[in-house]
């Protein structure tokens, strides 16, 4: 720390930092838009002007701009100089000449950055009559707006796009007064963190085109915190609704997590919530609509009558909801819901990070590792979030070598311009080509037996008392041996693999890798498929298809399918057999699918925005997440439905079922910290999940009735569906909504982190679970190398942002973003077959029985042998990894 005098008042502030981070640091008011905290400073927009002073004796001081002046013991500075504050008022001024000052019409407006800049620098009046410079906007794909007019060329844009994400198709153009951003010609942009754009943008040039739809202010919107459903890193997001209807997804920080950023999946897979294919009233043996109390005592009567009754547990539900499904059948009868591979493949994770000593970093710690092996993941699409992160590690080196320099690490350019020297060193192996591959020291591509095999190899370069596989080519024993040397000389070396190969060896091949690491601050971090995957694998159950032989053999009669579509978890005959033969089928569910077609009681359930829970992210953290509104009756919560019919009225609330699960479950003991429970409240206030801007209370149910209903009231929860109520102080985990006096922005953040980029006041939230101890042996299954065999064909399912995940399906802007229906194929395999991109070819099962009709890309890194098909897609649902098929083309006339 150092200490620098800002106005005549002295301040310990970090002597790494630059003057404006010191400053918001310590809560003061000073205007900047080029500056963000993960970006660093550019010193472009000049708006952050503050008098720099020599001595005591300087009364003068120099103009500095404060993102580019480093902090300095005893410096001494003014915001308030009357020379800093007109030019900061000047600059202003001249960026606002192009600005078309519409923000009534802007989607920005009440949350811009530019708005609350401009006021506090005290430009209140437009003297410029002259012509503004204008330009034609982009259409730039569905999920972003473009109205390059608001531009004032702070470059943030690009440097998010490009420098931070990778991207490539958003470019600056032109020069001097005229420069414009977006991509070189109309098209959709291709970063799957372009969504980011919409809140790095400090004004409305990129906005929400999935908000604009159904546009309204952000301060009509209710929020309440929440946690992202659509993969297993648990981002933190702020969900806004109006009139019953899930309006958008912002980004809610956390320093641990997602910190600024969240994936486009997360950010606009928020349409299933309104889907017309919600499922909105129960139903006794479809069609028949019924009422919530029939539906309950139809409910009652099932489980009365009923001899034995199972329940299948999701993980895409909470812990809660899960936990009540097992306590209303019983432990023994609860199983949960995964195919079988995913089963094992979870529950060997769940006992590395329990038993295996090495540590599972979060987000944040993954950006700090130097060196980065990725085995058998395409992170950018099975956790892209994590790719971001990773992204962000492979500049460590650069730092190193900045500070060798002692060039300040937020000077953007200047340590940018190290990369070409040094870069930390990222290994992956894959499949196919990723996006992270532009990062890549080197890059291995193969059949999961090989990457398990280059893992067992590396493990063994590192400590030779772990096992060898045998017959490895020169060429791997080689990448085994740079890659175990680049790894044994890092100091916080990340070993990143996941469930995505559907491979045990790979697991365990990374698990080796990681425990031959010498360092003592080494990383092993597993990518699962669902936002409650590792949860429900904690929670533990029985397998699927012991819930099928149960009812098979006549030892249960009626089932409990909680949240889970079955025909994506096993093959589709198993599943029509298991349902035909259970006599009573209850599902609970949100979204109309196969499996709730076969339900006798279908219950209709709330989704993460109408109802609360806990859910365990990949790195072991529980996170709570809350209504944003309150479902429209009769859809409930998952685990209301459960808890109405259970005797014990303990459990029918929220805060109960959560302490009896914690009670239960030894591992999951720690999630009642995840957040305070719902008798917290500020000086007997509940929290307020709208603004105290809300408007049109009053008048928002004139069209049904002309006086004000009451708001409707929430038991469960510290919050209330009301613009009443305490903002002040309120812990990490409930801040519904950021905002600040004068910060309506989204970089109203800073006025609640210890530091700019840092922790939240009082900690980010979400408590980590499990905390590695003990060690595993070596594990020494390494399965003999792949070779293709004639005629017959591997599939390999590849995730997709878009496409593989099961909610975002039912969001119409993520549908139009969806990959190609096709096969892909290795060039010299299609070559050999006289294959072309856009044949069609008929995949076959190992009978003859055919399987599906699908045209073929050829794909120039997929290895031979190896059929790669996105996972997920409706069309290609029943195929699962590592099936075995036969492939024949269909000629142009359709025959084979
Ligand atoms: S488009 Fe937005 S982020 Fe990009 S330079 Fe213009 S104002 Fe800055
Ligand atoms: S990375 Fe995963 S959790 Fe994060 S926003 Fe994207 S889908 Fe959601
Ligand atoms: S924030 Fe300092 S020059 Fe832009």
């Amino acid at each position: 720390m150092v200490r620098i005098e800002i106005d005549g008042h002295p301040f310990d502030v970090q002597n790494e930092s630059n003057l404006l981070s010191a400053c918001l640091s310590l809560g003061l008011n000073l205007p900047y838009f080029c500056w963000h905290p993960a970006l660093g400073s550019a010193g472009a927009c000049r708006q952050c002007a503050v008098i720099q002073y020599k001595d005591a004796e300087d009364k003068h001081g120099r103009l500095v701009m404060a993102c580019m002046t480093p902090v300095a013991d005893a410096m001494r500075i003014s915001i308030a100089a009357e020379q800093a504050r007109q030019f900061r008022s000047d600059n202003i001024e001249m960026l606002m000449t192009n600005h078309p000052h519409d923000c009534p019409v802007c989607e920005e407006g009440g949350e811009c950055h530019l708005q609350d800049m401009t006021v506090m620098s005290g430009h209140t009046f437009r003297r410029y009559r002259g012509l503004k410079r204008t330009h034609n906007n982009q259409n730039l794909g569905p999920f972003i707006n473009h109205e390059m007019n608001r531009c004032i060329a702070c470059y943030r844009c690009v440097r998010f796009y490009n420098d931070y994400a990778g991207g490539n198709d958003l470019q600056v153009f032109g020069i001097h007064n005229n420069v414009y951003f977006g991509r070189f010609e109309d098209g959709a942009l291709e970063s799957e963190f372009s969504g980011n754009l919409v809140e790095v943008c400090p004004t409305g040039v990129f906005t929400d085109k999935t908000f604009s739809a159904h546009y309204t202010r952000k301060w009509d919107l209710q929020t309440a915190p929440s946690v992202c459903i659509h993969c297993g890193l648990g981002c933190n997001i702020a969900p806004g609704e109006r009139y019953g209807e899930l309006r958008r997804v912002i980004n809610r920080y956390n320093g641990e997590v997602n910190g600024y950023f969240l994936c486009d999946r997360g950010r606009f897979g928020y349409g299933f919530v309104n889907s017309p294919e919600r499922i909105r009233t129960p139903r006794i043996n479809v069609p028949t609509a019924v009422t919530a109390e029939t539906a309950e005592s139809h409910f009652r009567a099932l489980l009365k009558t009923a001899t034995a009754v199972i329940g299948i547990g999701s993980p895409r539900a909470s812990l809660e909801a899960n936990f009540a499904l097992r306590t209303l059948v019983g432990e023994e009868n609860f199983f949960l819901g995964l195919d079988d591979t995913e089963h094992t493949l979870l529950n060997t994770i769940i006992g590395l990070m329990r038993n295996g000593g090495i540590h599972s970093p979060s987000l944040k710690k993954v950006e700090q590792a130097d060196a980065v092996l990725i085995l058998g993941e395409d992170v950018t699409h099975s956790a892209p979030r994590l790719a971001l992160a990773l992204r962000q590690a492979a500049r460590n080196a650069s730092y190193d070598l900045a500070r060798t320099l002692h060039i300040p690490l937020w000077q953007d350019a200047a340590v940018r311009a190290l990369e070409n020297q040094a870069s930390s060193p990222v290994f992956i192996a894959s499949i196919c080509a990723t996006r992270l591959d532009d990062i890549a020291t080197d890059t291995y591509r193969g059949s999961p037996e090989d990457f398990a095999r280059l893992g067992f190899a590396i493990a063994h370069c590192l400590d030779e008392s772990a096992p060898a596989p045998s017959a490895l080519s020169d060429i791997e024993q080689s990448l085994a041996s740079t890659i175990a040397d680049s790894l044994k000389q890092a100091k916080h070396p990340l070993i990143v693999s996941g469930t995505s190969c559907s491979s045990l060896a790979v697991i365990q091949a990374a698990y080796n890798v990681a425990k031959a690491l010498p360092a003592h601050d080494k990383q092993l971090t597993f990518t699962v498929p669902e936002c409650n995957s590792l949860g429900l694998a904690i929670m533990g159950g029985r397998r699927l298809h012991e819930a099928f032989e149960t009812i098979k053999e006549g030892l249960a009669d009626s089932v409990i399918i909680l949240e889970n579509d079955l025909y994506r978890r096993a093959p589709g005959q198993n599943v029509d057999l298991f349902l035909e033969n259970a006599a009573h089928v209850v599902i609970i569910d949100s979204l109309e699918n196969k499996t709730t077609e076969k339900a006798e009681l279908l219950l209709p359930a709330a989704t993460f925005a109408e109802s609360e829970g806990t859910l365990v992210n990949n790195e072991g953290r529980a996170q709570r997440y809350f209504p944003v509104y309150p479902p429209t009756e009769p859809v409930r919560g998952s685990w209301q439905w459960l808890t109405s019919v259970m005797e014990n009225s303990q459990s029918r609330h929220h805060d109960g079922l959560t302490a009896a699960c914690a009670g239960t479950i030894p591992d999951l003991a720690a999630i009642i910290q995840a957040a305070p429970g719902a008798n917290y409240n500020i000086n007997g206030s509940k929290i307020p999940r709208q603004p105290h801007r809300y408007s049109g209370r009053t008048a928002m149910h004139a069209d049904i009735r002309v006086s004000e209903p009451g708001q409707p009231q929430d038991v469960e929860t510290p919050f209330a569906f009301s613009m009443e109520g305490a903002m002040a102080n309120v812990p990490p985990a409930f801040l519904p909504v950021i905002w600040a006096p004068g910060w309506n922005s989204n970089q109203a953040i800073n006025k609640f982190q210890e530091e700019t980029g840092g922790h939240l006041h009082d900690g980010d939230a979400g408590i980590r679970l499990i905390e590695a101890s003990g060690a595993l042996p070596w594990f020494s299954d390494i399965p003999p190398e792949f070779k293709p065999e004639q005629n017959l064909w591997r599939i390999m399912t590849l995730p997709n942002i878009f496409g593989s995940e099961e909610l975002s399906l039912h969001s119409p802007p993520l549908v139009e973003r969806l990959p190609n229906f096709c096969v892909f194929l290795n060039p010299l395999d299609a070559e050999t077959r006289g294959i072309d991109t856009g044949d069609q070819v008929e995949i076959s099962d190992l009978a003859g029985v055919p399987i599906l009709k699908i045209p073929v890309q050829i794909e120039l890194t997929l290895p031979r042998g190896l059929l790669g098909i996105t996972a997920g897609l409706p069309e290609l649902r029943s195929i699962k990894t590592c099936t075995q098929v036969r492939l024949r083309k269909i000629n142009k006339e359709g025959h084979l």
